[in-house]
């Protein structure tokens, strides 16, 4: 049912780590509409659009997600899939602006630092929506802004900084985000702190998780460490990964070790003729990429996590489970600093010592960061419908 006061948001998810923050915002969108939140008189409704990239397509990296969270299925799927990051961003914004054309949604609202999060703001940041529309183009909304590593080796760091800078409006995880942002030049009033969407998702399905069977399907009846590897740093060259791999086999002599397989890593894996060497090893179990609730409950027991995610840093110090970070830097330094996660590097040294730490009882523990209570996706879709409805302005400045 059409309704004049609906506000029409137009959300993206392309990529692994975006399902889990496009579910609390899904969540909350139904709370708002079903009276839950707050609602200003001018928006009765909101109108939710899921746009699925198709950035990543297999089953287990994708629709899982979807059927495990109940994320509304995507209305629209571009099916872009794989390629170099100039012909995949190019792929989504080709595809994205004639969506953009014909929906032309009030907001777009793009997640965390992946190439869809990129394309598409940058697409909606220049697109004229056709005669007859209440406005030029959307708010662009950027959820998870303001994470700086410094280092634009990475290709994240540069999606990070060129859609911080396209958007009108920048939800934040932690404070560091909001220095960086007002360093860069980002009005105050743009940038609101909400928390962390992604550990709304896991507070909300970790006792479901509890019920996963995966610990017993994978004959884990002993303490365990899970590992994850994925950054093209570490696993696209061969003395790096090589060197993983003999730093993981080392860790295995004193811990069982639980690795679930990115579908980069293990392509790599094979043709540097590793993979042998991990599958070989009686301490370690190498998995396909896990579902949600299977993941969170592998968290959530082991002793140990050793990582490169970014999403893994956070949910690690949320759930209070040491982890070893194999990067030289974070954009997320409050996991450091108040949270249970090491930032190592690679050195095999460094990351053995810290394991041995860990694995003798004496790891950090972890003061939840602000704000991370569960409640981020509902501050954002009412600081939305706040800002349609109160700012008679916002009508104008987007015509
Ligand atoms: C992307 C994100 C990264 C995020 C990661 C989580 C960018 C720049 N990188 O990296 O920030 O942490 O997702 O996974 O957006 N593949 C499959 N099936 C899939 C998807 C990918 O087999 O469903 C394989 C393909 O060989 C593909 C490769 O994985 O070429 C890499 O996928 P891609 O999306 O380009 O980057 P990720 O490494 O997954």
């Amino acid at each position: 049912m059409a309704m004049s006061n609906n506000l029409k948001l137009m959300s993206v998810a392309g990529a692994r780590p975006n399902f889990m923050k496009i579910a609390s915002i899904a969540d909350a969108v139904k709370a708002y509409n079903s009276g839950v939140l707050q609602r200003p008189a001018e928006i009765e409704h909101i109108d939710h659009v899921i746009v699925h990239t198709g950035q990543h397509y297999d089953r287990k990296m994708s629709q899982t997600f979807f059927d495990e969270l109940g994320i509304p299925s995507p209305d629209i799927n571009l099916g872009v899939g794989s390629g170099s990051h100039a012909r995949q961003t190019a792929d989504i914004m080709k595809a994205f602006e004639n969506v953009l054309l014909d929906q032309c949604p009030d907001v777009l609202l793009v997640v965390g630092d992946v190439n869809s999060t990129i394309a598409c703001s940058l697409v909606a940041s220049k697109i004229k929506y056709p005669a007859g529309q209440k406005r030029k183009r959307p708010l662009i909304v950027h959820v998870e802004a303001g994470l700086r590593s410094f280092d634009r080796e990475m290709p994240e760091e540069v999606n990070r900084i060129l859609t911080d800078s396209l958007s009108d409006m920048l939800f934040v995880t932690e404070q560091s985000a909001i220095k960086n942002l007002s360093r860069e030049g980002v009005q105050p009033e743009r940038i609101v702190f909400v928390g962390n969407v992604m550990i709304d998702t896991l507070k909300r399905h970790l006792q479901r998780a509890e019920s996963s069977p995966i610990r017993e399907e994978l004959g884990l009846d002993c303490p365990y460490g899970l590992v994850t590897l994925h950054r093209p740093s570490n696993v696209d060259s061969h003395k790096k990964l090589t060197t993983l791999v003999d730093v993981l086999l080392a860790i295995a002599a004193k811990r069982k070790l639980v690795f679930a397989v990115h579908p980069r890593t293990r392509v790599n894996l094979e043709s540097f003729n590793l993979l042998s060497r991990l599958s070989n090893s009686p301490g370690i179990i190498l998995t396909e990429p896990l579902s949600y609730l299977d993941f969170l409950n592998l968290i959530n027991h082991a002793d140990l996590v050793v990582t490169d995610s970014g999403g893994i840093q956070e949910e690690t110090t949320f759930l209070d489970v040491p982890c070893v970070t194999l990067r030289e830097n974070t954009e997320r330094p409050v996991t450091v600093e108040t949270g249970s996660n090491y930032l190592i590097g690679t050195d095999p040294d460094k990351i053995l010592e810290t394991v041995n730490i860990i694995l003798s009882g004496k790891g950090k523990k972890t003061v939840v960061p602000e704000l991370w209570d569960g409640k981020a996706g509902q501050r954002i879709i009412t600081s939305l419908a706040a800002y349609f409805a109160s700012d008679k302005n916002v009508l104008q400045r987007y015509k």
